[in-house]
């Protein structure tokens, strides 16, 4: 197959905003989509199949292939429903996209537990049901693309995002470790980093700055991980307004010490252990 020309592609949270724009890209160039919302506000109260039906009709007016999806992806049932979907309309899965997700913003010293699980259960919990379930499927056909939804909140920190910065941080943790577990079953897991204008950033972001973020930029990034031809793991990338850019973790050079160093040689050697001159893309020992 090229690109994603009849592969099978669930994108949860697809009724708007970025999920809207991977799936309307994604059955223009001929792949088969499950178009998973559960049709909720921005902070994720209330739920209907109208966002979902109403994206799905936009792909199959311009006859493209696609079904509607209305799980909760925070459930284990609901991700497990998202990949049924994807068997019962067209017999297998090949994509995952997690996309689907919610705000609770809040200053950590205001936080309540339940501002926190909301956000860490539709994001981190809602990205490892889904994949989950789709998996055993794409070990057992020996392909498969797993593309989670990352934040600068996560990677850099942002102001009240706390709870959000956690759990899009733990995705990259994920996809970490099912790029190494996924390699010889041909199954890469990526990460993107979107900046654009949808209903989680109109408040946000200024008037000109979201004038420049039209989603759409970044779904070519989402499409092409998702191809055939492209066959990196474990990777990052940002994107938005246009820009594309990797962003990777880097280990400093660092200093070592033969014998186990006291409090005094580690103040000692600060400046060199934080030097990032000469710094290489992070590996788990260094030695
Ligand atoms: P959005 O609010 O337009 O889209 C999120 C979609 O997820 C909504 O359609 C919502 O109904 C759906 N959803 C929420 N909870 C769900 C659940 N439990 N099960 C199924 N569907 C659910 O916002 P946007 O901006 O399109 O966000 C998409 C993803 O991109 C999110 O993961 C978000 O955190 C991430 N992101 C967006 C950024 C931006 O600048 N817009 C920046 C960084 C990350």
């Amino acid at each position: 197959m090229a690109g994603v020309e009849g592969r099978v592609v669930a994108v949860t949270g697809a009724g708007g905003g970025l999920g809207r724009q991977h799936a309307l890209l994604f059955a223009q160039r001929g792949a088969k989509v499950v178009v998973n919302d559960l049709g909720g506000a921005r902070d994720g109260t209330g739920a209907g199949s109208q966002m979902a039906d109403a994206v799905v009709a936009e792909i199959t007016d311009a006859s493209g292939e696609a079904v509607a999806d209305y799980a909760n992806v925070a459930s284990s049932d609901g991700g497990a429903a998202v990949v049924q979907s994807a068997l019962d309309a067209f017999g297998r899965i090949d994509v995952v996209v997690s996309n689907a997700g919610i705000l609770r913003d809040v200053t950590f010293a205001k936080m309540t537990d339940e501002q926190w699980d909301a956000v860490v259960k539709v994001h981190l919990y809602g990205t490892y049901h889904v994949t989950r379930a789709a998996w055993p499927h794409l070990r057992e056909q020996g392909f498969g693309r797993v593309i989670v939804t990352t934040s600068t909140s996560g990677l850099y920190g942002n102001f009240g995002q706390a709870n959000y910065g956690a759990a899009k941080l733990g995705m990259v943790g994920l996809i970490n470790t099912l790029a190494l577990e996924g390699r010889k079953y041909g199954i890469t897991a990526n990460a993107i980093a979107p900046i654009a204008a949808t209903r989680m950033t109109e408040d946000i972001m200024p008037g000109d700055m979201l004038a420049s973020l039209d989603p759409a930029y970044v779904s070519p990034l989402v499409v092409h991980l998702a191809g055939d031809e492209c066959s990196d793991s474990g990777i990052v990338v940002l994107a938005g307004g246009g820009h594309y850019a990797r962003v990777a973790a880097m280990q400093a050079t660092g200093v070592r010490f033969d014998s186990v160093p006291s409090v005094d040689d580690i103040a000692a050697q600060w400046p060199a252990i934080l030097d990032l001159e000469g710094a290489q893309l992070g590996r788990p020992f260094s030695g």
